[in-house]
């Protein structure tokens, strides 16, 4: 037996040395009796007793599927690995046995994989630190925690967090992910605040159109239910589902300027099929399960806009930062905290603006412990400038403010110079006006101190003049 079961580097030690050795399949006693080759005495074999090349597939595939909790799943990756040495086609072979097992398992294992990125719930412990400290309990079916945690640890960088299952347990203190022995339920509170969170965005991403009980039955299987803190609000959901259909259906979404451009064809093609929006709610659920771009994979949530649905004036920003993708709203971090400055001094309400950015979820860089801000490309702009474009037809601002160089980009939908255009108001089609300014993280990052005092003044005066504009 291997002695850690679902340890890749170790079966493929072994493995290496046995091949090296000429050792044959059925001359291997993988299960630990005494008959057939010593397996650790495998691993003794030099590398140069001969290197065998093997398919990248079949390796890729090898590291899930050891994973596998089946005790015959060594020695049946050895038999591939053997024959895949001696032929190198093997895996075009559908139909062989060998290469069908391997398919059919590493299926199995994907979708393991896919319910542990689904139903892991944490729990917060407390915070000793100025990192706040979580912990969550998962029973997936296979060993299958080592190819998991890389997901949580970027999805859940700035925070420190341990994932115990009956296995083994991963561990994140913003540094190295390391690994420790299994443990129980019970070492993992059962709730905690961090549960209204995740039921808040489970209500807010539930789209009754799509509800099919059977499929969610088998996407969401029961046993991972006494997990899932939103588990609880399915059955009141569902009973308010027809209603909302029903809604979704009168209020059907009209497609205005669909455009050209390939990208947005297809995104528009796709939400039209599957999304209708109605109201801000409506789009903060859309937006909460976009997938169409890949910056969905690495945020905590998306941000959508907040401020009054009627407001005269929609401040439209980048993309959230750290803060406001860990709390789910606009300019609450270093940049949101200038911005009230500003606005205040410009005679401006917060409360009384439409706040909203052209790009939905935050993009970094992870570095360190912390996460980097990253600009978003222009396409990543436009594919979400859908999703801005619904806010502004809901919100109906008479005035525009465009903080930066991204947000210009997200309203206009064309490249050009916040200098070109700041200084002129400018009208939109259908009549909205647009102030372009800086974005106020500009001032954050300006080392001459006099330099920074002057822009900021001219940022106060273009918030002022928008002021007067939609007084
Ligand atoms: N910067 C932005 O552009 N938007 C935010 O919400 C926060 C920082």
């Amino acid at each position: 037996m291997l002695r850690t079961p679902g340890d890749f580097a170790e079966w493929r030690a072994v493995a290496r040395g046995l091949l090296a050795g000429g050792v044959a399949p059925e001359d291997v006693n993988w299960r630990g009796s005494e008959e057939g080759a010593s397996l650790f005495g495998a691993e003794a074999v030099p590398a140069s007793a001969g290197v065998v090349s093997l398919p990248r597939e079949l390796l890729e595939m090898a590291d899930r599927v050891i994973c596998h909790r089946d005790p015959q799943v060594p020695a049946r990756l050895y038999r591939l690995v053997w024959r895949a040495a001696r032929e190198r086609q093997l895996l075009a072979r559908t139909t062989d046995a060998d290469v069908d097992w391997l398919r059919r398992t590493d299926k199995a294992i994907r979708r393991d994989i896919h319910k542990m990125h689904a139903f892991v719930r944490f729990r917060r412990l407390g915070q000793e630190t100025e990192r706040e400290s979580f912990a969550a309990w998962f029973e997936p079916d296979h060993r299958i925690l080592r190819l998991t945690a890389p997901f949580f640890q970027r999805r859940f960088y700035g925070m420190d967090w341990a994932i115990v299952t009956p296995d083994a347990r991963a561990i994140w203190q913003g540094e190295v992910l390391s690994y420790g022995a299994g443990g129980t339920r019970g070492e993992v509170p059962d709730s905690d605040v961090v549960e209204d969170q995740w039921r808040t965005y489970y209500g807010a991403i539930f789209n009754p159109a799509r509800v099919k009980i059977d499929a969610m039955r088998a996407e969401m299987p029961k046993k991972y239910w006494h997990n899932l803190p939103e588990a609880q609000d399915i059955a009141s959901l569902l009973a308010g589902a027809g209603a909302r259909v029903e809604r979704m259906r009168e209020t059907a979404v009209s497609l205005a300027n669909p455009q050209t451009d390939k990208w947005r064809t297809r995104v528009i093609d796709d939400l039209a099929q599957t999304d209708d929006i109605g109201t801000l709610a409506d789009l903060a659920r859309g937006v909460g399960g976009c997938t169409r771009c890949p910056l969905h994979c690495d945020a905590t949530q998306a941000v959508t806009g907040e401020g009054p649905g009627a407001a005269r004036i929609m401040l439209v920003g980048e993309q959230p930062g750290d803060r406001e993708d860990l709390e789910g709203r606009p300019f609450v971090g270093p940049a949101g905290q200038l911005l009230n400055e500003v606005l205040e001094e410009a005679g401006l309400d917060r409360t009384s603006v439409f706040l909203t950015n052209a790009v939905k979820h935050f993009k970094f860089e992870p570095r360190g412990k912390r996460r980097l801000h990253q600009n978003p490309t222009t396409g990543e702009i436009d594919i979400c400038r859908w999703w801005l474009d619904k806010e502004r037809a809901l919100v109906q601002p008479d005035l525009i403010v465009t903080l930066g160089g991204s947000a210009l980009r997200g309203v206009t939908g064309k490249s050009a110079s916040i200098t070109s255009m700041r200084g002129t108001v400018h009208e939109l089609a259908g009549g909205t006006k647009l102030i372009a300014t800086i974005h106020p993280s500009f001032l954050l990052r300006l080392p001459d101190h006099d330099r920074a005092a002057e822009e900021r003044t001219a940022f106060v005066a273009d918030l002022a003049r928008a002021r007067k504009l939609a007084a």
